[in-house]
Formats: C-alpha cells, structure tokens, sequence
C-alpha cells in the first residue's frame, strides 16, 4: 500500500514539531518541510498543514508560500500565522491585535456541523497566542469559531478545502486540539490511522534485511534510548551480522557501564565493551575550558571507537540511532544555532561505509513504543537523556578520576530519589505525561508516576572551583558545593527548571551531604532555558 501523507509547511513556529508529534499519536504519517520546500511530486501528499511563525505577515523578511502549488488540489490547514498568511494573501484584512490574544480562550461560538469541530463541546478551551489577528475575511470565506474577544478564532472556505485557526491547536492547553486535528486528518484528508510500532517493527525488519543482505553492520551504542532500540531492532534483522561498540569514556554514571553491558547481553546484542577512561582522563587532565574539553572528548571518541571499527574488517554499514528531531533541527529554517553539540562518534572515512538510520523518521516517544514493542525493559527505554561527554561537562573545572567519584555519587543518590519519589498527577499535568508515552493507569483521572518519569532530564553538577565553609559534627569543613539540575521539557530545545517538591530536595540535599565525602554544600540550578542552556558546559 502507498505510503500517504501529510505535509506540514515550517513558518519557523517553536511549536511546529508538535504539530508533527499530534498527528503522529493520531497514528498517521506526516512530515515537516521547510516552508518553500513543497515537493514537486506530491502524489503520495493527501493534505497541508502551515504552521506558525514568529513573524507578522507584515514583516519584510516574513516567510511566505506560493498557495498555487496545492491550492483547490489537496486540503489545507493554516494554523495562527498560516491562517493569517492565507487571510492576507486572499484580500482579507490582518491587523495587529490587542493583548487578550494570548493564552487559554474558550470557544463562545462553533460551527458544530463543520467537520473540522466534529465531536467538539460547547466552550472548548483553546490556547491563543498571536500578536496579529484577522479581522475581516477574504471572500469566499466565513468564521467556523469565535472568542468573546476573537471574531475569526477559526474559518472555512465556502468550497470545503481550506480551513484556518487562529489558535493553536497542536498545544496540550487546546483541550480538543488533537480531535481538531483528527478532524482534519483523518475525516478530511482520509488519513490512515495505521502506524502501531508492532507494524513499524515489521516493516522495518523486512527493509533492512533486504537492503542489507549478509553484510556485516557496525554501531555504536552510548547507553541512551536511540542507539539502544537501534541495535535492537537491526539485531531482529540481522542478528549476529550486527557488532555493537560501547566505548565507557570513564565519565558515565555510577555503575552505568557494568549495568548497561549487562542489559545489553540480556538483550542478545553482540557487544564489545571498551574501557578506554585511562586515556581519556589522561588526555583531559589539568583542562578546564569547556570547549576544549569537548573537542578533547570528540577526538578521543573517534579514535577508539575507529580502532574497534576497523578490526571488523568486512564491515559494509555504520548504523545510528538518529531520530527525527535530530534531523529536523539540521534542517532548522530561521538558522538560528544557539549551541553546538558534536555528538560523539564518527565515520571512519576509509572505510567506506554506508549510513543505516533505521529510527530516523520516528519522535522520541514512538522510538520509546517500538522500544516496549520490542519487549525491551522499562528503564532502559525511559532513560533520561544523557550528554555523549558525560559528566566532563558537568564538572566545573578540571577533571580527576576523584572529582568524578564524588559527582557519580551525589548523582546516583539524586537519581535514585527521583526513581523513588511517586506523585499522583491530574488534569494538563497527567496528559502531558502520559502523551510522552510514560506508562501509567489512569484511575479516577488520576495517575501516579515517579518523578523521574515526570521531568526531561536530571543530574547534579560538580563546582569545583568553588570551595564553602561547613561543619560537619565538631569538625570545619571546607569543601565543594554540587549543584542539582532537574528540567521539564519535550524536546530540548527549550526547557523549565523543574519544581520539585521541598520535602524531596530536603531529603536528596541530606543524604548526599552526610554520604558524599567531598560535598558540604547542595544547591538546585533554577534557571531555564533560554536563556541558560541544560548542561552548564
Ligand atoms: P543544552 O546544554 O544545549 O543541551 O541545553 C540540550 C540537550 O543536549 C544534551 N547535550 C549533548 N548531547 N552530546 C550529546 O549527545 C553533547 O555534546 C551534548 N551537549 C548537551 C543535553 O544533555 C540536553 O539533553
């Protein structure tokens, strides 16, 4: 059957993955492209969503379409700037708008019967967020859905193939978002509902044994959730063909390297194991600049992990556990860059081989279902994301083999707590967490998850260079401080420090204290990001 799909035209929205990531819960295929870069073949495009922008349709550099591509041919979707954009370039009339247009509205009037609002109840909330806003129609056109503030929150073409919405339907506080673009999907463009990861497994199995035949395969594993249902899924495929290398850099967690091999071997991966700490620390000893730190780490990466490489002599293939976002931020439209991460690894060039990404058309979340549908164990595929320099770029300073010892520790027991720590969650917070894919029963609309399982991505920070006076019984100390950082996010992008609750950090802040030789102090890092990034290096 032919693959089908819809096309969603980036305006360079913050939330234009969101979109991608609602219609991919919905089940149905879809893929984001630049905003000038609608294909020339379009045979398999059942339907058009254009996102939102951060600009106004009246700036110069705004991003703009040729609507004749697809127009009067497939449906369209235009969602806050895209339906502004269609509004302005038809005739009607864009205007700057007052403050009330940002944040929750209710829908005071829907037009029920329009299939874009079917199943739709009365006073839907929606989240606004606009600086401009469409205060007359083109013609052809009429409104579908009000605010009390918002004439045209949503409209229609009088031919049945255009619609537009001014708010923003891909946001978790859109109540009814995802019906409305179930709607549109499915009712409308005739989308399939038909990706299940049991499916994708599937297919994907059958593709890469044809494409590989009896060609050997080289991967890299770095004990993170991508690489692990990588490896996998093409040992599914190809089994023994497939040689696994997970270089320990002597900066991973406690026990991660043991712990993480040894999942590995459950798994039935073949996997060499390369302690190489001692050249790594030894290459990083008295560094303390962070950009050389990296650089030192990237060159190391390469190094061992080609030395391993290359004794597999008949190798064909470099497979990697790219996701799509990863490709999605190379294919960033505005260009805007803010850091840098070379992710450790590399091409050994003269071997010639080629590129296998069999994950890279999937979100996290679906790589965390094909996961659970590959009967892989829960906590490898809830895993947090973990930086491929690992804990050098969370010790401040330069690093020892002591300093690492002591943040392995003070990490450890912040993790653990955080495993240890339930909350019973409802309402936005519940189906934020439960749409990550995090597996908890809903009962009474309430679920109870961990607060690992709640937040993004954790872990404690070594100041080194900084020394504060304490007293630990009669005794003075004079010793480093750690830093806990702790974030909410959904794509990395962005991110919130994360408000743990007081009695957890009391708990965390005593025990490392009293079990940490080394750290007298606990401090919790509540910036967000921008304009702090994640890691502090
Ligand atoms: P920042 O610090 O830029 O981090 O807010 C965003 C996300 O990327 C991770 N990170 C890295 N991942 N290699 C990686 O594989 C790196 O060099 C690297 N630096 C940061 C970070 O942990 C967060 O998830």
């Amino acid at each position: 059957m032919q693959q089908q799909k819809i096309i969603i035209l980036d305006f360079g929205s913050q939330t234009t993955q969101l979109i991608a990531r609602r219609l991919r819960e919905l089940d149905t295929f879809c893929e984001i492209l630049p905003y000038n870069k609608f294909p020339a073949d379009d045979r398999d495009v059942i339907g058009v969503i254009l996102s939102g922008s951060p600009y106004s349709v009246y700036d110069p550099e705004a991003f703009r379409v040729d609507l004749s591509q697809f127009w009067g041919r497939l449906p369209v979707l235009g969602i806050c700037y895209g339906a502004q954009f269609m509004s302005h370039e038809l005739g009607g009339r864009v205007e700057p708008a007052g403050s009330r247009e940002y944040g929750r509205a209710n829908l005071s009037y829907i037009d029920f019967e329009n299939p874009l609002f079917h199943g739709f109840e009365p006073e839907s909330q929606v989240w606004m967020s606009h600086g401009d806003t469409i205060t007359a129609l083109p013609e052809g056109f009429h409104p579908i859905a009000s605010t009390s503030h918002v004439r045209n929150a949503a409209f229609a073409a009088d031919n049945g193939r255009v619609w537009g919405v001014q708010f923003h339907p891909e946001v978790f506080h859109s109540v009814q978002g995802t019906q409305l673009l179930r709607n549109f999907v499915v009712d409308i463009c005739g989308g399939r509902q038909d990706w299940s990861p049991a499916n994708f497994v599937e297919t994907t199995v059958a593709e890469l044994r044809q494409t590989i035949g009896t060609d050997r395969v080289i991967l890299g594993l770095s004990g993170g959730v991508d690489s692990s249902v990588a490896a996998v899924l093409l040992n599914k495929a190809i089994g023994r063909q497939l040689t696994c290398i997970f270089v320990d850099h002597g900066m991973l967690r406690k026990n991660e390297f043991q712990n993480v091999m040894r999942d590995y071997e459950c798994l039935g991966l073949n996997v060499i194991g390369v302690d190489a700490s001692d050249k790594f620390l030894t290459d990083l000893a008295g560094v303390t600049e962070p950009e050389k730190k990296r650089k030192i780490i990237g060159r190391d990466f390469v190094e061992v992990f080609n030395a391993e490489a290359k004794k597999i002599t008949d190798a064909r293939w470099l497979a990697q556990g790219t996701i799509y976002p990863d490709r999605i931020e190379s294919l960033n439209i505005t260009g805007k860059v803010i850091k840098s991460h070379h992710n450790v690894g590399g091409l050994p060039e003269e071997m010639h081989l080629q590129l296998c990404e069999p994950l890279k058309w999937l979100f996290k979340d679906e790589v965390r279902r094909v996961g659970r549908s590959l009967g892989m164990p829960e906590h490898l595929i809830t895993r947090h994301p973990f930086p491929g320099p690992g804990l050098a770029v969370r010790i401040l300073g330069d690093i020892t083999r002591e300093k690492v010892r002591i943040l392995q520790d003070a990490d450890d027991i912040f993790i653990r707590g955080l495993r240890n720590y339930k909350v019973r969650l409802s309402g936005d917070e519940a189906r934020r967490v439960l749409a990550a894919g995090v597996p908890a029963d809903m009962q009474n609309g309430e679920i109870e998850v961990s607060l690992y399982d709640q937040i993004w991505q954790a872990g404690a920070i070594l100041l080194s260079d900084v020394r504060s006076v304490g007293v630990m019984g009669d005794e003075r100390t004079y010793e480093n401080p750690v830093a806990l950082r702790a974030v909410t996010s959904t794509d990395a992008m962005t991110a919130d420090w994360a408000h743990l609750p007081y009695d957890f950090m009391a708990a965390v802040s005593n025990e490392i204290i009293n079990k940490v030789r080394g750290v007298n102090r606990v401090c919790y890092d509540i910036s967000s990001k921008p304009p702090s990034t994640i890691e502090w290096e």
